[in-house]
C-alpha cells in the first residue's frame, strides 16, 4: 500500500525538501515553502517529470546527422490566428507543450476556445475544469466562428481527459486549466505543486506520444509568475504569457520560452464584445491616448526583468501657489525625480525650483528602470514649455549628476521594441558603445545626444 508522507515545496522553483525552511536553498526565495502531502508509490512518475527523462518510453527515436535534419516546417499546424502562429515560429509544433499563463480574466480561456472555433480544419478537444460545457457553449455563440470541430469536456480527472482524447484523437487538446486538474498518480488536491508537475508530465507523455499538440492553461501568481509553475516552465515546451491590465482593453501576448521560435515575439490583442481581436499594428495601442497634441507626456522604452516594453511617463509642472513648491511621484521614486529636476535645473538652467511638479506613470505600473530617466525629463520639460512631445518619439537613457545622458542595457531590444510598437524616433545617449555612428536600425532613427540641453534642442528644435 503506497504510504502517505509530507514534504515541503518552494512555491517558486518546485524545490523540495524534507523539512521547513525560511529561505528556499535552491532559488533563494524566503517564506516560500509549503507542505504538501506526496504519495511514495508516485515517486517513479514524479522523477520523470522533473528529469524529464523516460517520458518518451516507447517512442522510437533513432540518432539523426545534423546535416540530414531536414528544416522544412512539416509538423507546423496552423491555429487559425495569424498572430499567434507568429509568435509561435509559424504555427504549434506535432507533440509540442505549450502553457499559456496569465491573470484571472485577463482572457486566457476566451482565446482558447477563439483558437478552435477560427480554425475549423482542426479537430479540437477543449477539456474544462473551471466551466461547465453550458458555460462554454453560451461564451462560444458570442465568439461565433465554427462549431463543427470543437469537441467540450467538462472533466478534472488527467486520467479521463487522456482517455477522451485517445478515444477522439483530436488535432489539439487545450486544459483549462492546469490548477483545476488532478491526476490519481498524487494524493494531495488540485493546484499543489506535485498535482500541477505530476499532471503536467501525464499531459506532456500523452503529447509525446501521440504527436498531438496540447495546450496548457496557468494561472498567474500575484507576483506575476506562473503559479506551481518554474517546475512546468522546464517541463514544456513553450510558455505564453498574457499580460495587461484586465479593466483596460488591451492586452499583450507574449513568448517567454520557444523551443521551436525565438521569445523577443509578442502578439497583441483587443478584448471586445466579441472576443478578441488581432491588433496587427500595436501602436494603435498608444495613439488613443494622443488625438491631439498633449504637453507633459514622453514614452519611456524599459526593461522590466528581461522584458523590453514601453510605459508613458507625464508630468505637470505648474507654478507653485504655496512657499513651498509641491513635488509628488506616483509609480516612480520621489527622490529621483528631485534629483532630476535639480540637475535640470543646476545643469541645464531651467527654472523649476519654483514650480510644483507631479509625475505619474501611467497604467498603475511602478517603474525602477533608471533608463525612464530621459522620457521623465522630457515630459517635465514639456509640460514646463507647454510644447508636446511628439507620439512617436521614444526615449531610452539613464541621466546622470552632471546632466550627462548615459547609455542603459539592452539598448538594441529597447529600439526593437519601439519599432514593434509603432515609434519612428528614440532618444538614446551619444555614448553607447553599441551604437556608435549608427543613426538608424530598422525603422526606427536613434537620436543621440550627449547631455539635458542638447536633448532639448533636439526635442524642441
Ligand atoms: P476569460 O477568458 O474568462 O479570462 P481567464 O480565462 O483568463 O480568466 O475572460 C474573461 C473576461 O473577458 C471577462 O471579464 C469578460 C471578458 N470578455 C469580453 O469582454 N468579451 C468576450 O467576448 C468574452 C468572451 C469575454
Ligand atoms: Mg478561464
Amino acid at each position: 500500500m503506497p504510504k502517505n508522507k509530507t514534504s515541503w515545496f518552494c512555491t517558486s522553483c518546485g524545490n523540495e525538501s524534507p523539512k521547513w525552511m525560511g529561505q528556499c536553498p535552491a532559488c533563494g526565495e524566503w517564506n516560500t515553502m509549503v507542505e504538501e502531502t506526496v504519495v511514495t508509490g508516485s515517486r517513479q512518475s514524479r522523477q520523470a517529470a522533473s528529469k524529464g527523462r523516460g517520458l518518451l518510453r516507447g517512442s522510437s527515436a533513432e540518432p539523426e546527422a545534423l546535416k540530414d535534419i531536414s528544416l522544412e516546417n512539416k509538423g507546423r499546424i496552423s491555429l487559425g490566428h495569424q498572430e499567434i502562429d507568429r509568435l509561435l515560429g509559424g504555427g504549434v509544433v506535432e507533440g509540442s507543450l505549450i502553457l499559456i499563463g496569465g491573470e484571472p480574466g485577463i482572457g486566457k480561456s476566451t482565446l482558447s476556445l477563439q483558437i478552435p472555433l477560427q480554425a475549423p480544419q482542426l479537430k479540437t478537444l477543449y477539456a474544462s475544469g473551471e466551466e461547465s460545457p453550458r458555460q462554454i457553449k453560451l461564451r462560444g455563440q458570442r465568439l461565433g466562428g465554427n462549431h463543427e470541430n470543437c469537441y467540450i469536456l467538462g472533466e478534472t480527472s488527467v486520467e479521463n481527459i487522456i482517455a477522451q482524447a485517445e478515444k477522439l484523437s483530436p488535432g489539439l487538446l487545450i486544459v483549462d486549466s492546469i490548477q483545476t486538474v488532478c491526476t490519481e498518480d498524487a494524493d494531495s488536491s488540485a493546484g499543489t505543486i506535485v498535482q500541477i508537475r505530476e499532471s503536467a508530465a501525464k499531459f506532456l507523455r500523452y503529447a509525446k506520444e501521440s504527436g498531438t499538440p496540447v495546450i496548457l492553461i496557468g494561472h498567474i501568481t500575484k507576483d506575476g509568475n506562473l503559479a506551481g509553475p518554474k517546475i512546468l516552465e522546464h517541463i514544456v515546451d513553450v510558455v505564453l504569457q498574457f499580460e495587461g491590465d484586465s479593466k483596460h482593453a488591451y492586452r499583450i501576448l507574449r513568448s517567454i520560452k520557444n523551443r521551436f521560435g525565438s521569445t523577443s515575439e509578442i502578439a497583441v490583442y483587443e478584448m471586445t464584445g466579441t472576443g478578441l481581436r488581432e491588433v496587427s499594428n500595436p501602436s494603435e495601442m498608444l495613439i488613443p491616448m494622443h488625438d491631439e497634441d498633449l504637453s507633459g507626456t514622453a514614452v519611456a522604452a524599459i526593461i522590466d526583468g528581461t522584458r523590453p516594453f514601453l510605459v508613458e511617463t507625464q508630468a505637470l509642472v505648474s507654478t507653485a501657489a504655496y512657499g513651498t513648491p509641491q513635488r509628488s511621484a506616483t509609480g516612480f521614486d520621489v527622490r529621483r525625480m528631485n534629483m532630476l529636476l535639480a540637475v535640470l535645473e543646476k545643469r541645464a538652467g531651467f527654472r523649476l525650483a519654483a514650480k510644483d511638479v507631479f509625475l505619474n506613470i501611467a497604467g498603475g505600473l511602478r517603474i525602477a528602470d533608471p533608463a525612464t530617466d530621459l522620457a521623465i525629463a522630457a515630459a517635465i520639460l514639456s509640460s514646463n514649455f507647454d510644447l508636446p512631445v511628439s507620439p512617436e518619439y521614444a526615449f531610452a537613457g539613464e541621466i546622470g549628476l552632471s546632466g550627462e545622458i548615459r547609455p542603459v542595457s539592452q539598448i538594441d531590444r529597447r529600439i526593437s521594441e519601439a519599432g514593434k510598437l509603432g515609434f519612428s524616433r528614440i532618444f538614446v545617449s551619444s555614448y553607447s558603445k553599441e551604437l556608435q555612428g549608427r543613426n538608424r536600425i530598422g525603422n526606427m532613427e536613434v537620436i543621440q545626444c550627449g547631455n539635458i540641453t542638447d536633448m532639448c534642442k533636439k526635442l524642441f528644435k
